[in-house]
């Protein structure tokens, strides 16, 4: 299985519900990514399923958006994390708070999700995130802490999984938390929460060009999941260049 650890800094395009056959022919074309002055930088790209095959550089990693909470059978439309290992997904994004408020998405079913990527050695990627509501009533580090215990196996490898911290009022709204908040609930993940400080933690939610230098250089954040400006070339051509 892939070695996160080696990675020092790892950057996520999360496509959502975007794209098209011509739409990523030509993305995947126009895409400049070299690492390969430091293989410690990490490409992972998100794309819908259909779409996956249209990534072939061997420098930059598969991974879907979401997988079925059952194994195989009778579930019409569904995609398993087998299914998606058989493809050859590395990585796949779970529990992101689209799918929870969009989607009734509730903590035993991510769980459940979580457990199918680790059966399958995918490695996944948990989102977690407070909305606004919670943020004003300070209650930001419980939420976040509930996410984490009630959507990761007890028994889960921290050296198999990332997690990105997506504040739900920062998605696609271009306002992002200050920097101190950043630190302070990266930090906090790592080492209250979990006693992990090896444990890989993206940040999420309006990242762009203009701001991503700043973020992804911080000391307790291990990379950057990036939703809205990671179909726009421009945007995203310069964000890989960490
Ligand atoms: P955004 O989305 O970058 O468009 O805010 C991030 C995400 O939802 O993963």
């Amino acid at each position: 299985m892939l070695k996160i650890q080696d990675f020092r800094k790892i950057v996520i395009a999360n496509w959502k519900l975007n794209g098209s056959h011509s739409f990523s022919r030509e993305y995947f074309d126009k895409l400049v990514f070299d690492n390969s002055n430091n293989k410690e930088n990490c490409l992972i790209i998100s794309p819908p399923v259909p779409y996956i095959f249209q990534i072939k550089s061997n420098n930059i990693y598969k991974c879907a958006q979401d997988c079925s909470e059952h194994t195989e059978g009778a579930y019409t439309g569904e995609i398993s994390a087998k299914i998606l290992k058989d493809i050859g997904c590395q990585f796949c994004i779970i529990g992101h708070s689209e799918r929870r408020n969009l989607l009734n998405e509730k903590n035993e079913i991510i769980l459940k999700k979580i457990n199918n990527c680790v059966q399958n050695e995918i490695i996944p990627i948990l989102c977690i995130g407070e909305n606004l509501k919670h943020k004003k009533q300070n209650l930001t580090k419980d939420i976040l802490k509930d996410q984490l215990i009630n959507c990761l196996p007890k028994n889960i490898d921290f050296n198999n999984l990332i997690i990105a911290y997506e504040p739900i009022w920062s998605i696609g709204t271009g306002i992002i938390p200050s920097i101190e908040e950043i630190s302070d609930i990266h930090k906090y993940i790592k080492e209250s929460v979990f006693s992990e400080p090896k444990i890989k933690v993206l940040y999420g939610g309006s990242v762009k060009a203009n701001n991503y230098k700043e973020l992804i250089e911080l000391p307790f954040v291990d990379g950057l999941l990036v939703g809205g400006a990671s179909i726009n070339l421009d945007e995203f051509n310069k964000i890989i260049k960490f």
